[in-house]
């Protein structure tokens, strides 16, 4: 059984390759979204939500179907556009006003997103159906892989 380390430098591999193809930051997102979702076990979710002047809206995912728009300030990823850092919940219920658009979501990771002129545009959101899921080693790959959108 390959170690996640292992699992994250072949789909960083996979990944340089795919996205050369196209420099359409959706396209990318979606393709990222499709290889980690069916790559990564116990990915439950994996999807952006991305920043409209103030709004925060769902881009593009795969999982089950999702909140289309998150409450202002409250919850996980907009802790992580406001903080403008990665934010690991081991335990959803444990975070204060965690939004939760499916119980069956258990850990979670955000990553912030950042366009080429380097302002925030949105977060990069991971579900796991799995509780204490992600740790540092997730952290670092998926801040490497966000950076390959724009
Ligand atoms: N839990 C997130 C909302 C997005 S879903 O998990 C897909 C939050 O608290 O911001």
């Amino acid at each position: 059984m390959p170690s996640k380390t292992e699992k994250y430098g072949r789909i960083c591999l996979q990944l340089e390759q795919l996205l050369v193809k196209s420099n359409d930051p959706l396209a990318r997102m979606a393709s990222i979204n499709a290889i980690l979702y069916h790559k990564m076990q116990n990915f439950f979710w994996v999807g952006f939500y991305l920043l409209n002047q103030d709004r925060l809206i769902v881009g593009p995912y795969q999982g089950p179907v999702a909140c289309m728009e998150l409450a202002k300030n409250k919850g996980v990823c907009w802790h992580s556009v406001n903080t403008q850092e990665t934010v690991i919940v081991p335990n959803v219920n444990k975070f204060p006003g965690h939004i939760a658009c499916d119980s069956r979501s258990k850990s979670e990771i955000a990553v912030p997103l950042f366009n080429a002129k380097g302002q925030i545009a949105g977060v990069m959101d991971i579900d796991s159906n799995k509780p204490d899921f992600f740790d540092r080693t997730d952290a670092d790959f998926l801040e490497k892989i966000v950076k390959l959108i724009y």
